[in-house]
């Protein structure tokens, strides 16, 4: 069933487990996450980058909209690390969930503004919005940010930026990185802990992909209740795509479909246990979106 992103987050929160939301791209993607939540009686979030929606334009909102509201367990939509007012404007008009409004790449006062007009623009369509403080470096598609331009999320300045941008969830920067870890990551609890204390809204950790377990946990007992996963999962499809037409000598597009389907669940599966999120699917009232 298709529920409200922020109901998703905050039956997390009170329940002391998290949220994730997947990057896909494909209906082999949707339909990865669906059965894998599925299977895991689990909510889940089938997350949108705008490289993604270039490809598949609102038709792809759609599919994700209808697969989610078909789907056995709460479900949401998010459009993911959105710096384009106009393509937050056309995801909201297909009907995504909720947005991530990214202007960590801004000055702050200009983080400030354009996250301020987002939230308006997100809130008057009846959604929420996220928004990022502090700057992470990695590469996500052809968003690509260099470790010397990343900076970590200030808490003092994390109380300011949330009264006054009124966005619903913060991701923050504590270490993580998006894509491939070149060393052992390292998170900043204490900063966490720190800004978990200063604002009262759901916490998003993004760059989960090959995070270890333990400081998943920690994350989550830290106040996160919400981790993004990308890498992974497009690891997960080349992989199976390319072992499978490796191994046929006649290959055919249904079985390279399902290939990835099947893969992708592995990472997914994985990710649902070490966020505590197996069985919660019972949780909350769902009321339409
Ligand atoms: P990874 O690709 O590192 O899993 O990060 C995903 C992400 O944070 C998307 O916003």
């Amino acid at each position: 069933m298709l529920v409200p992103t922020l109901e998703l987050l905050e039956t997390a929160r009170s329940g002391a487990f998290a949220i994730g939301a997947f990057n896909i791209y494909t209906l082999e993607g949707v339909r990865a996450v669906v059965a894998a939540a599925e299977a895991a009686a689990s909510p889940a979030i089938l997350q949108v980058l705008p490289k993604a929606l270039e490809l598949g334009g609102s038709a792809f909102i759609t599919l994700c909209r209808s697969s989610a509201h078909h789907a056995t367990v709460p479900m949401a939509v998010q459009l993911d690390h959105c710096a384009d007012p106009a393509v937050i404007q056309s995801a909201l008009d297909a009907g995504i969930s909720s947005v991530m409004a990214d202007g960590s790449h801004l000055p702050y006062a200009e983080n400030l503004a354009f996250t301020r007009q987002m939230t308006d623009l997100a809130h008057g369509a009846g959604t929420m919005l996220e928004a990022e403080l502090g700057r992470l470096s990695g590469k996500e598609d052809d968003w690509e940010v260099d470790a010397r331009e990343a900076c970590l999320t200030d808490p003092e300045q994390a109380i300011d930026f949330v009264s006054r941008t009124e966005a619903d969830a913060l991701a923050v920067c504590i270490g993580n990185v998006h894509g491939k870890y070149t060393r052992p990551p390292e998170l900043d609890f204490d900063r966490l802990a720190a800004i978990a204390q200063r604002v009262s809204l759901p916490l998003v950790l993004h760059g989960t992909s090959g995070l270890p377990d333990e400081l998943v946990s920690r994350s989550i007992s830290h106040g996160i209740c919400k981790f993004n996963v990308n890498t992974e999962l497009r690891q997960a499809a080349v992989s199976a795509a390319a072992a499978y037409l490796g191994s046929h000598e006649a290959p055919e597009l249904i079985g390279l479909m399902n290939a990835q389907i099947e893969a992708m669940q592995v990472p997914i599966r994985e990710k649902l246990t070490l966020f505590g999120s197996v069985g919660q699917a019972a949780g909350g009232q769902h009321p339409s979106p």
